[in-house]
């Protein structure tokens, strides 16, 4: 009833009266009253006005699996939705339900995450009320070759999805961070499992610093939200929507194409340390280098300081610019 009485609000331009949700719900005006009490304690703004009625003011930042349906549009990504109020990790439990036979297009949004995992076998703090945090299941056909593209790819989807829900412009850290202003507003962990020599599924997962007002001592520095640039509150169940759409977009074109040749233009127009100097850092050391950009795999052309010129796979690699993080 709270879900129905929601969306006749959501739907409405102006005030509902008492009487009305009454009839169609057929219950009490007390009813009514104890689900839209329910709504405005989960964040809903909802003006209650005698001889009126209600009308709902804003939704602000509310995560819900009602607000991410709301928002999602899609075809296929993100159709069948789970959402957690806190769990261990986003992509953990995501690879869980592919393990356990979840279709294509699974999506498993939380709003805080206990083990949030990064890159390289780091830590990814996630708390609770700020950030976005959503893994995606894929099931595709495509060779293992392939794979590393699907980062890329999510790099592109999520870089679009906040610029049509903030207008910010963003910038693209190869392979896989989005930063803004030199900071880091989100990460992509992608993680694959294999059966036989063949892929039985893929879980990039996305971690957007959303509405933090403060970030750890360690990551002031480096880190940076939507929030803080804006001004004022994004909505994550929006922005999910708009990452989920605009994937899907990204998505068909890498599968028709087999490699980011549909995107590498516009990936290498907005990668931050185009035509400068970074440092390449593997198992094995680091190196000083010039990033021209990538190619249509996705790898990254560099210029040693010798004169040679090579193609650096993203896989095990992290990449600096020489004075600090871009
Ligand atoms: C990075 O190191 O930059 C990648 C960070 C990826 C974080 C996201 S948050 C949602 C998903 N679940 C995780 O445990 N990690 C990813």
């Amino acid at each position: 009833m709270k879900e129905t009485i929601l969306n006749i609000l959501q739907e409405a331009e102006n005030y509902i009266s008492g009487q009305y949700l009454c009839e169609i719900l057929g219950v009490s005006r007390t009813a009514v009253w104890k689900c839209i009490r329910q709504l405005q304690e989960e964040g809903y703004v909802i003006d209650a006005v005698k001889n009126r009625g209600y009308c709902l003011r804003e939704s602000g930042d509310i995560l819900s699996l009602h607000e991410l349906k709301r928002h999602m549009g899609t075809e296929w990504m993100g159709q069948n939705l789970y959402f957690h109020d806190t769990i261990d990790s986003t992509n953990l439990e995501a690879k869980r339900l592919a393990d356990s036979g979840a279709p294509e297009g699974t999506l498993v949004v939380a709003d805080c995450q206990e083990s949030g995992r990064g890159r390289l076998g780091r830590v990814w703090t996630s708390p609770a009320g700020c950030g976005l945090w959503m893994s995606m299941v894929l099931k595709p056909s495509f060779s293992a070759m392939q794979a590393s593209m699907v980062t890329l790819v999510t790099a592109m989807a999520v870089m679009d999805a906040i610029e049509e829900v903030t207008g910010v412009q963003v910038q693209i850290k190869w392979p896989n961070d989005l930063v803004i202003q030199g900071r880091k507003v989100c990460g992509i962990l992608t993680e694959m499992s294999m059966e036989e020599g063949r892929i039985s599924f893929i879980v990039p997962g996305i971690g957007i610093n959303v509405n933090n007002d403060h970030f750890p001592e360690e990551l002031r520095e480096k880190a940076i939200s939507l929030a803080m640039l804006t001004g004022s509150t994004v909505s994550r169940a929006a922005l999910a929507g708009a990452v989920c759409r605009s994937f899907e977009k990204y998505y068909a074109d890498f599968l028709e194409k087999g490699n980011l040749s549909g995107m590498k233009d516009a990936y290498n127009e907005r990668l931050v340390n185009r035509n400068q100097q970074v440092v390449i850092s593997d198992g094995a050391g680091s190196f000083t280098c010039l990033s021209e950009g990538i190619d249509e795999t996705g790898a990254l052309l560099v210029q040693r300081e010798d004169g040679r010129r090579e193609a650096v796979s993203a896989g095990e690699v992290s990449v600096r610019g020489v004075y600090g993080y871009v």
